[in-house]
């Protein structure tokens, strides 16, 4: 049985430039979907998954993600005194415990793989896992769950895969698969953004990975040789050449590239649809608004 994964790193040092102005001065992560800052999903999801260790990887301008994860007793204050006990509960249940958050600065933008080698001397020789924010994932067992389930079996290097039509494929990391096990499978090489047509497959890696701490030695290496940035897939693609186990994992759920406007709007109209306060204003409104639409055309 490979070790437990007990510590994730949370890499949100990146511009967020596609939400411009907006991440002028707010932090992409804290960007809201409905009533929570997405960092706030990552989290939740992490903690289903048994993470005890939180490591953030910041960068200037991220001043309002570390304040979200404070205490606020004065809020809660008064919030007891107005017996506003749900709410209460609410603001309560995003706590985080002193000493298991942390926040590691990557100076400069240098990509995902240098964001996340940014946090080697906090892992150790263990596992770990690697959440991407803004990647949302609705999920009746959320995805990371899933996943450290499937890698209590593998052991080696796992990333969460997800189907994706062929004119997509230029816009991920995809896999080159060995060997298909259903929800699992083995991958013999992983490819970033391959130019249209040249695919190996269509299962793309989005962002939720466990990883080996060898994958560190391997961002080691690439960081004194790569000029441009420094990919994570590139790292994992090592582990595969030095003959260790990597998965791919086809998760059960919906995910949401948050990073992008769109996606953004889709995930807030799909998770406002998702709660019961909200659901039948938000169905009336958007019924109505696709009715007023059709007839206008
Ligand atoms: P993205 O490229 O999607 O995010 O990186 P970005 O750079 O913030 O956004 P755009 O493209 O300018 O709009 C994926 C994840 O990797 C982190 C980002 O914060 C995001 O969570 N990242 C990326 C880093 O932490 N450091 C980097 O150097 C690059």
């Amino acid at each position: 049985m490979p070790k437990k994964v007990t510590k994730a790193i949370f890499p949100v040092a990146g511009m967020g430039t596609r939400f411009l102005p907006a991440t002028k001065s707010v932090p992409k992560e804290i960007m809201t979907l409905v009533d929570r800052p997405l960092v706030q999903y990552a989290i939740d999801e992490a903690r289903a998954a048994g993470i005890k260790e939180f490591i953030f990887v910041t960068s200037r301008g991220k001043g309002a993600l570390e304040d979200y994860f404070d205490h606020a007793p004065q809020l809660e204050q008064e919030l007891r005194k107005k017996g506003k006990d749900e709410l209460l509960a609410t603001l309560k249940s995003t706590n985080m415990d002193s000493g298991d958050i942390a926040y590691i600065r990557q100076h400069r933008a240098l990509g995902l793989g240098h964001a996340v080698w940014c946090a080697r001397r906090l892992i150790h020789n263990e596992p770990f896992a690697v959440i991407l924010p803004d990647d949302v994932i609705a999920a009746e067992k959320p995805c990371l769950q899933q996943m450290v389930e499937a890698y209590e079996e593998t052991g080696g290097n796992m990333v969460a895969a997800m189907e994706v039509p062929d004119e997509q494929t230029s816009s991920y990391g995809m896999l080159d698969i060995a060997e298909d096990m259903g929800s699992k499978v083995k991958i013999k090489g992983m490819v970033e953004k391959p130019p249209a047509g040249q695919s190996p497959s269509n299962l793309a890696v989005i962002g939720r990975y466990i990883l080996s701490a060898n994958v560190f030695g391997h961002l080691n290496r690439i960081k004194s040789g790569a000029g441009g940035e420094i990919q994570l897939t590139d790292a994992i693609a090592r582990e595969i050449s030095d003959g260790e186990g990597v998965y791919g994992y086809r998760f059960r759920g919906q995910r949401f590239d948050c990073g992008s406007k769109s996606g953004f709007l889709q995930a807030t109209v799909a998770f406002g649809l998702s709660r019961p306060d909200l659901r039948d204003d938000l169905e009336g409104y958007l019924t109505q608004l696709m009715a007023s639409r059709k007839a206008a055309e």
